[in-house]
């Protein structure tokens, strides 16, 4: 394309060159290049539609982040006021929606979190967090789990234990790596109790061989969100937190995807009153109207910051359009009871879920919290043999391409990851629209039938 052409460019193209140009001149997220999605041309609450007037209800929330869903008129009129008043301005600079939302930060994030540095996502937030975790223990090493996601940039993807790490591992940049409590596939045979699902001694022992002295944070998210919605038995983030309090170990939670509701409690440690030392969000905190993200620390550590320097910074950090959503966001949480919503609305799933469950030998299990569930997919109930196996691709991955596109075709959008398919509708989706959902699952799961018997 020549710079003559610019002048052609009016947003208002047919489907087909969007299409074309998103193919050839565009980068997509974790991709073979080349494809031609469908052109998304509107949304409103828990609906989008294509270029064609076709309707999706979005059953995954875009990427688990729009938590109030599509055009909430109050994050778009915040969006409109904020950019009358001011677009941008420096992160050292005072700022009404800046210290608005660190103020509601301080209020709403559990225990002694007094203090937020916010980012333009996740993978920043968490970056931020173990920089901060180093500088202020001296330790280098931090505890990541497997199954896991912390983003996409140098050091979140090292935390990231799911198979994308793959892609960018950097050999000595002081990751241990611990299992996770995946009670139903549990690593360790599930014995009684477990040293895995019950939390500490699996980890003392890897701190034993890593020395606790050289450790300066374990991060996880306290339930598991792409890598297949785990949810740890209770008493398991009270024991890791006890094991981190004893070795002098910062414990960093990871609610990017967990937290603002979207488990039926504001953020998910809340279903432990465990509080870590920092806590790292973004996606729900504004649905993803603008980007932000959040590390909020504790007291102690943001009296450590008042004597030396912080170290990071991001020329958006606490970006006025952000925070202004946030800060909208936050109180249209409480003014439509948007936390609460979300755990009656996921109460009525699981029921709805479970009773898929009874009729389709292809689910192993239902399991999740609010409006985070996971519906794991089997060959065979007694054996729990997965459906696909784990990561599997091409040939190995069917039948679950075939399930997504039955239920693309039949309006539903939904998300996997490897056998288990991820349920995180907006937390203010409507009771039909659960039941709409359940109708075409009902459907979709014959699929998985037929292969498990295959
Ligand atoms: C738990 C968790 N942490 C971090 C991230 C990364 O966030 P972002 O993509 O905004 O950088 C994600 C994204 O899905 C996530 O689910």
């Amino acid at each position: 394309m020549s710079h003559a052409l610019i002048e052609d460019h009016d947003l208002n193209h047919d489907p087909e060159w969007i299409q074309e140009v998103h193919a050839n001149n565009y980068i997509q997220s974790w991709s073979v290049q080349g494809s031609r999605p469908r052109v998304i041309t509107g949304g409103a609450g828990s609906w989008f539609w294509d270029s064609t007037g076709k309707r999706y209800l979005d059953f995954e929330s875009q990427l688990v982040n729009m938590n109030l869903g599509h055009q909430h008129p109050g994050l778009v009129q915040a969006i409109k006021e904020q950019a009358d008043k001011l677009c941008y301005i420096g992160p050292a600079m005072g700022n009404e929606a800046r210290s608005e939302l660190a103020a509601m930060m301080a209020e709403l994030t559990p225990g002694n979190l007094t203090s937020t540095f916010f980012t333009t996502g996740g993978a920043a937030a968490n970056e931020n967090a173990i920089r901060l975790a180093r500088h202020y223990t001296g330790r280098n090493k931090i505890v990541a789990r497997y199954r896991s996601y912390h983003g996409a940039s140098a050091g979140a993807l090292n935390l990231t234990g799911d198979p994308r790490h793959h892609l960018g591992d950097q050999a000595g940049a002081g990751v241990v790596r611990i299992l996770d409590p995946y009670c139903y596939r549990c690593p360790a045979g599930h014995p009684d109790p477990c040293p895995v699902c019950s939390g500490g001694p699996h980890l003392e022992e890897i701190l034993m061989y890593a020395d606790p002295n050289t450790v300066a944070a374990v991060i996880m998210e306290p339930i598991v969100g792409t890598n297949g919605l785990i949810v740890p038995p209770d008493g398991y983030l009270q024991s890791v937190r006890e094991v981190c309090d004893r070795h002098g170990i910062l414990l960093i939670m990871d609610e990017v995807m967990a937290g603002f509701g979207r488990t039926g409690k504001w953020f998910a440690c809340d279903h432990w009153n465990v509080v870590p030392d920092i806590l790292t969000t973004a996606k729900g905190i504004n649905s993803g109207y603008v980007p932000l993200g959040a590390m909020t620390v504790s007291e102690s550590l943001a009296a450590w910051l008042k004597t030396r320097a912080f170290p990071g910074g991001l020329t958006y950090a606490g970006h006025p359009l952000a925070c202004a959503t946030g800060v909208a966001s936050l109180k249209i949480y409480q003014e439509e009871n948007i936390v609460e919503q979300a755990a009656a609305s996921g109460e009525i799933l699981m029921g709805l879920l479970k009773d898929l469950a009874d009729k389709h030998p292809c689910v192993g299990e239902v399991r999740g919290k609010g409006l985070f569930i996971g519906l794991e997919l089997v060959k065979d109930r007694q054996s729990r043999e997965p459906l696909v196996p784990y990561n599997a691709k091409g040939e190995k991955a069917a039948p679950i391409p075939e399930m997504m596109k039955f239920a693309m075709n039949e309006g539903l959008y939904l998300s996997f990851f490897s056998n288990v398919i991820r349920l995180t509708p907006p937390l203010n989706i409507a009771r039909a629209d659960l039941e709409f959902a359940c109708e075409v699952l009902d459907r979709m799961l014959e699929i998985g039938d037929r292969a498990a018997t295959a």
